[in-house]
């Protein structure tokens, strides 16, 4: 039995809030305490209460900063690491002239392991313990993905990309080789240790008819996996789409015709919708993913999310890295508070870190894991510092509130900001740093 006590300045939410004065949906306290065991939070609350239940616990003391619960990117490209940042172009040109070339060098499992490395290292420093990921075709990359989240004990989905046209040679399967390979992959990973498969049929384009009807038959043979593709990111994008499948009433029948929508599909982007289209999601459960960095990166356009919001649904947020430009959810936040200003929309500070943290928990359906910092939880939690530079020092000695020093953060913030990331209860920042990362 290991017991670690965390001390610091606590914050979590029990549900969202409503608006910035409902103090009902979370907790706040000064001087709190996070008694870890065995990677599970085992109690939480006023530091001198929890400290007097476990008084054998060696303590770590990290006042004045902020303990949350880590947080969560819902759509994230782990072959893109190296694409981040590549000038230019919108998504169509952007993915033949950079992202393909780039995801085909993870046929290699060297480069595949060398990359995963490096990616969960940036994941860590941007404080973020879960991710929900994209691999490339390749089973090799999948493996390298899931081995790494293994060795570090992270919570990870992510599965292949199902892609069969519209690619270039050494990154396509077929409709047989997709399927298969996919199997065997939930069959190695799904459920083992924190590990979660994706069924990753790209987007529309890079998938043939057929290949739609495996992915179809690989979500109802594997209904405890999640799904994830890309919907209405471009306007470019959906004309070639509605050519490809002249039947579909819309860009989402293609999935929906196939099966493909439930409360466990995520829909990256979905920027440009139909009337139909929003009920079907309201209807399914499905989620859409707000990616505001990659969104302005590309031009693709602007998420509308009070409109979806409006319908009931729940949406994600995430970096789509990369597309995205930043790994940090703080500056995610930054970029999706300007996304809403521009239609109206407010998104303020509480609701925002409820968004990165129990929101987009409870989008995977896995609130009850991660996401807060409740007691039988897994301890994965960020410690954040909102004087973590200069100019954010400077402006912090006028806030006078939690809400002030949050939306600091959010506008402000980055991998600076992150003090420390626990994952299932072990310090992550400088331990298990890569070699290799170090070196790239
Ligand atoms: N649509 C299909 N693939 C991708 C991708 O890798 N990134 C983005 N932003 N959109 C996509
Ligand atoms: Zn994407």
């Amino acid at each position: 039995m290991t017991q670690t006590l965390l001390r610091g300045r606590f914050l979590t939410f029990h549900r969202e809030p409503e608006n910035g004065d409902d103090t009902g949906a979370y907790t706040y306290i000064e001087d709190g305490g996070v008694l870890i065991r065995d990677g599970l939070i085992e109690r939480a609350g006023d530091f001198a209460d929890v400290a007097a239940q476990a008084p054998d616990a060696p303590v770590v003391d990290h006042r004045p900063h902020l303990m949350m619960a880590g947080f969560i990117d819902t759509h994230i490209h782990f072959p893109q690491v190296q694409v981040i940042a590549s000038w230019g172009s919108q998504l169509l040109d952007w993915l033949n002239n950079y992202t393909f070339p780039e995801e085909t060098r993870f046929a290699s499992e060297e480069h595949s392991a060398r990359m995963a490395a490096a990616f969960y290292d940036q994941l860590i420093d941007h404080g973020t313990t879960t991710a929900v990921a994209y691999c490339s075709v390749h089973k090799t990359s999948v493996e390298a993905f899931f081995c790494e989240a293994s060795r570090r004990n992270m919570r990870m989905l992510g599965g292949k990309v199902l892609m069969d046209r519209n690619a270039p040679d050494g990154l396509r399967d077929t409709p047989q080789s997709g399927y298969d390979e996919t199997k065997a992959l939930i069959g190695d990973w799904h459920g083992k240790g924190r590990n979660g498969y994706v069924i990753t049929p790209r987007f529309a384009i890079t998938s043939t008819p057929e290949q739609m009807k495996m992915a179809q038959a690989l979500a109802a043979e594997h209904p405890e996996c999640h799904i994830q593709t890309h919907l209405s990111e471009n306007k470019d994008e959906i004309a070639f789409t509605r050519e490809l499948y002249p039947k579909a009433r819309d860009y989402l029948d293609v999935y929906q015709s196939n099966g493909l929508l439930s409360d466990k599909t995520l829909l990256g982007h979905s920027i440009h919708l139909e009337p139909r289209e929003i009920e079907a999601m309201a209807e399914t459960g499905a989620h859409p993913v707000f990616c505001p960095t990659s969104n302005f990166f590309l031009g693709s356009g602007l998420f509308d999310d009070a409109g979806l919001r409006s319908r009931g649904i729940a949406n994600g947020i995430a970096t789509d890295v990369g597309a995205g430009t930043s790994y940090s959810m703080l500056q995610t936040l930054n970029e999706g508070y300007k996304v809403l200003q521009l239609q109206g929309q407010s998104l303020h500070p509480l609701q925002a870190f409820h968004w990165i943290t129990r929101g987009n928990a409870c989008v995977l359906g896995l609130e009850d894991q991660i996401g807060t910092l409740d007691a039988g939880t897994e301890a994965d939690i960020t410690i954040l510092n909102a004087c973590s530079t200069d100019a954010m020092a400077l402006r912090m000695e006028r806030a006078e509130t939690l809400a002030e020093e949050l939306f600091i953060l959010q506008m402000m913030g980055d991998d600076r900001a992150v003090e420390e990331v626990y994952v299932s209860g072990a310090p992550q920042k400088q331990a298990n740093r890569s070699v290799i990362a170090k070196v790239l």
